[in-house]
């Protein structure tokens, strides 16, 4: 085991716990701290004279800067890369047009390996450390993405998509082979390193009824696998689901029919629901994923943050690239915050960072490893550069509240103020000037 310990002097900014809940205790903000770690782990974080930092330990000076836990994407796509920013369409459009033609390469694994490797780079180089991935219907590209994923000792879930009707042949698994295939998928990765399983419907239009079952039964013979799929994003396909399962009383009464929603689950969107579905969502524990600059983009909604605070949902951010437009959890907040303007809501820069962080650890159920710098946690963390633009240098000059500069931050910044990447205790990204 390497035990050499490494200490940062730099700002430090992290949450302890749901600022919307706890108030200011939930943030610690330390503008002249020390990150000891070790072993790739955080060992201890705090002012400058209350760390004591072993004799041997190599000492790092970036007090210039500011670290914080690496960003948590809790939705997205890896096969959709080559399709982001594509023009013109709105959700049912859009799978047709461009998302069901890139899925249909991912049988080539040698394409599913290359995609994925560009993939985790480019989080990397956005400061994204863990995200809950789609990989396509071909269990071929689950094995690519986990390889590659492993290769970088990184924490990530993927799943394959269990996809039987309503899309092209070349797509469609049956329910039977999506059960079998996601079980062996499930016994070659789930649990290897820090490697996760989500058993994953596409969305309820393209699972049959007796798919959604067995995705349930794979949920009972697997405790600690993890439920991935889409809800409610879309008008139309709201009004589909309507047609397609008449007796459900909204959306989410069909992942209930069929014991979807549980702890563990994550339901990305859910910007068409009805007023109930909050109290139903937070009683299972189950988690929502907010994203934004998908919902702009594909123009599907926006997402009523409010309601879904207010009942205590469990909440992140996604990207759901391709849908959405940008690989930074800094451009994700930008919008988010953009959304709820629209509704007269104020995203505060503290709750923000939660959602980014401890709130997105927390809708995996993995706080216990990440999302802050508690010690004993996962060190994957970054190194932001507040002053990475002229612009940003010239609006973050002569601003000493804290809570103005991360929210200038999230404003206008992007991967260029990400300087480094962390994972597990080394440099895994480190931006070229
Ligand atoms: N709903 C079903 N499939 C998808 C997808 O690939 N992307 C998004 N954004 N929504 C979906
Ligand atoms: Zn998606």
């Amino acid at each position: 085991m390497d035990s050499s310990s490494t200490a940062i002097h730099a700002s430090v900014l992290h949450c302890l716990a749901d600022p919307d809940v706890c108030g200011s205790e939930a943030i610690q903000y330390i503008p002249e701290g020390t990150l000891l770690i070790a072993d790739g782990h955080i060992v201890d974080c705090g002012t400058r004279e209350s760390v004591s930092v072993p004799r041997h330990a190599e000492i790092m000076h970036l007090e210039d800067k500011l670290l914080l836990p690496g960003f948590i994407d809790t939705h997205v796509h890896y096969p959709q890369v080559d399709i982001i920013a594509s023009y013109g369409s709105q959700l049912l459009e859009w799978l047709e047009r461009y998302t069901f033609p890139a899925e249909s390469r991912f049988h080539d694994i040698e394409h599913a390996s290359d995609t994925a490797g560009f993939f985790l780079d480019e989080l990397l180089r956005n400061g994204t450390t863990t995200a809950l991935v789609f990989g396509t219907v071909h269990p071929e590209s689950v094995d690519a993405f986990f390889d590659a994923a492993l290769s970088r000792q990184l924490r990530m879930i993927c799943g394959k998509v269990m996809m039987n009707r309503h899309a092209p042949t070349e797509l469609l698994d049956t329910a039977e082979s999506s059960r079998h295939d996601s079980q062996a998928l499930i016994d070659r990765w789930h649990g290897r390193e820090r490697l996760g399983y989500a058993v994953t419907p596409r969305f309820a239009p393209t699972s049959t009824p007796e798919q959604l079952t067995l995705a349930g039964a794979l949920l009972d013979d697997n405790p600690g696998v993890h439920l991935h799929t889409h809800m409610a994003e879309n008008a139309d396909e709201c009004d589909w689901v309507h047609s397609l399962f008449p007796q459900a009383e909204d959306y989410l009464a069909v992942y209930e029919q069929f014991d979807l929603v549980r702890r563990r689950s994550v339901f990305a969107h859910a910007v068409h629901l009805p007023g109930n579905a909050w109290k139903r969502l937070a009683a299972a524990e189950a988690a929502v994923a907010h994203c934004p600059c998908s919902n702009l983009f594909i123009g599907s909604g926006l997402f009523d943050l409010r309601s879904a605070q207010k009942h205590g949902v469990k909440l992140g951010l996604g990207t759901d690239i391709g849908g959405g437009d940008s690989f930074s959890l800094l451009r994700v907040v930008n919008e988010a915050y953009k959304v709820q303007q629209l509704q007269r809501h104020t995203l505060t820069a503290e709750y923000a960072l939660y959602l980014a962080t401890l709130g997105g650890a927390r809708a995996l159920d993995l706080d216990a490893h990440i999302g802050n710098f508690e010690p004993g946690k996962e060190a994957d963390f970054i190194v932001i550069d507040e002053r990475s633009t002229p612009l940003m240098t010239r609006r973050m000059t002569n601003e000493p509240d804290w809570r103005n500069r991360l929210f200038t931050l999230f404003m206008l910044g992007d991967d260029r103020s990400v300087q480094q990447t962390w994972i597990m205790g080394k440099p895994a990204h480190t931006r070229q000037p």
